[in-house]
């Protein structure tokens, strides 16, 4: 595919994946708040668990809960499925435009783990499907029995994830992947486990039978699993434009400490609408967040030097043009591997003012953290990004 086609696939699935997305876990936190919110009628009403006044546009609207009784059935009943499974379809298409038709230069960093393009596509399907299923082992065998194993040999499988991520793909690649995993985990929960134990009660009061409520006993640890994933997905997916997160040398622990963060302020949120504000949740979830925060810091310091220690301005454009303007040229010239033909992000290091206005960005994408060069195709050196740093350091302003 020529680039100019790449760019408009990734802008078109984007869009799309994104409206699939809102309309997903938009009506996933609707339900969970609806959820939270019936009382008991005032007057008992046949079949009626709990209810909830809404207003919304104008109209109020009453909503019942109600069991699925015998042999009573409405006649339209709506599902919520195919929001999920859009979201879904867009966002693999969305991993291979951006990550496996792009020569790699997204998905593998040599300086990680020097893998080919198709070993590295290869274990990322591998790992998108085979989480989910050894994910939904650990809860239909040791989980079922016992919430406490099925919860701890998930949480050490997510550290498990995050750590062999990290040291298999580039930053980028692994925070996406760590989402795509997650998010494949809510979808599959989704149409396999929660779906069918729906459909089976419908069939069961369809034929005059009493439905087997227990089917939604587990069904319900599957949803409460989705509706902790939420927040750290949705940060995952927004991760390439943090690369203090994903570049940095413990990303695998920076991603684990944001999980808890968004985990966390979940849990607080949906206990605060049972009524019972979990105010003990915020703490983990604040300790991570401030420990993401000052791991992230930048080490800027200025120096004062002489004039004659100085770094000439000179020695730092010889390493950007070499390293850095291949890609980010008005008329691009980049190394094999990657394709472009504007300037990424509209980025352009020709002349020294360009340089000197986004010293702050080279700081926090090529010195505190290894994202540019992408891939490192133009194969920068650990003395060359010190010699960035130290430069920009001695600019002054405490840039
Ligand atoms: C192989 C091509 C390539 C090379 C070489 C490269 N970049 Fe980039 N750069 C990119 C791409 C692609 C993006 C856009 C990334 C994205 O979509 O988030 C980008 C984005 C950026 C941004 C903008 C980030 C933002 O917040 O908008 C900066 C700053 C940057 N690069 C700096 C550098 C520096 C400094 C170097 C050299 C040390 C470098 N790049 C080398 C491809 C490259």
């Amino acid at each position: 595919m020529s680039a100019a086609a790449l760019d408009w696939a990734n802008l078109l699935v984007r869009w799309f994946h994104v409206i699939a997305g809102i309309w997903w876990i938009g009506s996933s936190l609707y339900f969970v708040t609806l959820d939270n919110s019936f009382k008991p009628p005032k007057e008992p009403k046949d079949g009626v668990d709990g209810e909830t006044f809404m207003v919304h546009g104008g109209f109020y609207y009453l909503v019942e809960k109600r069991f699925m009784q015998p042999g009573k059935m409405p006649d339209r009943l709506l599902w919520f499925k195919w929001e999920a499974t859009f979201t879904w379809i867009s966002g693999m298409m969305l991993l291979a435009i951006v990550y496996y038709f792009t020569g790699g230069s997204y998905l593998i960093d040599s300086k990680v783990a020097d893998i080919t393009l198709q070993q590295a596509v290869v274990a990322s399907l591998g790992l998108v499907i085979g989480c989910w299923l050894l994910y939904d082992l650990v809860w239909q065998t040791l989980g079922k029995k016992s919430e406490k194993i099925g919860t701890a040999l998930s949480l050490a499988g997510l550290v498990g994830l995050a750590y062999g991520l990290t040291h298999l793909f580039s930053g980028r690649a692994a925070f996406i992947h760590f989402g795509a995993v997650l998010g494949t985990l809510m979808v599959a929960n989704v149409w396999i486990r929660i779906l069918p134990g729906q459909r089976k009660m419908l069939e069961d009061a369809l034929a005059g039978r009493t439905p087997d409520y227990s089917q939604g006993k587990y069904a319900k640890v599957r949803s409460v699993h989705n509706s902790y994933m939420t927040f750290p997905v949705i940060f995952m997916m927004i991760s390439n434009h943090f690369p203090n997160t994903f570049g940095h040398q413990q990303n695998w622990l920076i991603m684990l400490l944001l999980f808890v963060v968004g985990g966390g302020v979940r849990h607080f949120q949906i206990s605060e609408e049972r009524g019972n504000p979990a105010y003990w949740v915020l703490a983990p979830a604040l300790l991570a967040l401030v420990a993401t925060v000052t791991m992230t810091l930048p080490k800027t310091k200025t120096v004062d030097v002489s004039e004659a220690d100085k770094i000439p301005f000179t020695k730092v454009q010889r390493i950007i043009l070499e390293r850095c303007t291949p890609c980010h040229a008005s008329q691009p010239y980049p190394p094999p591997g990657a394709k472009y033909t504007e300037p990424p992000n509209g980025v352009v290091f020709e002349t020294e003012e360009q340089i000197r206005a986004m010293i702050h960005k080279i700081r926090a994408q090529a010195v505190d953290s290894a994202a540019m060069p992408l891939g490192n195709l133009t194969r920068i050196t650990k003395e060359e990004r010190k010699l960035l740093g130290e430069w920009i350091d001695q600019q002054g302003s405490g840039s």
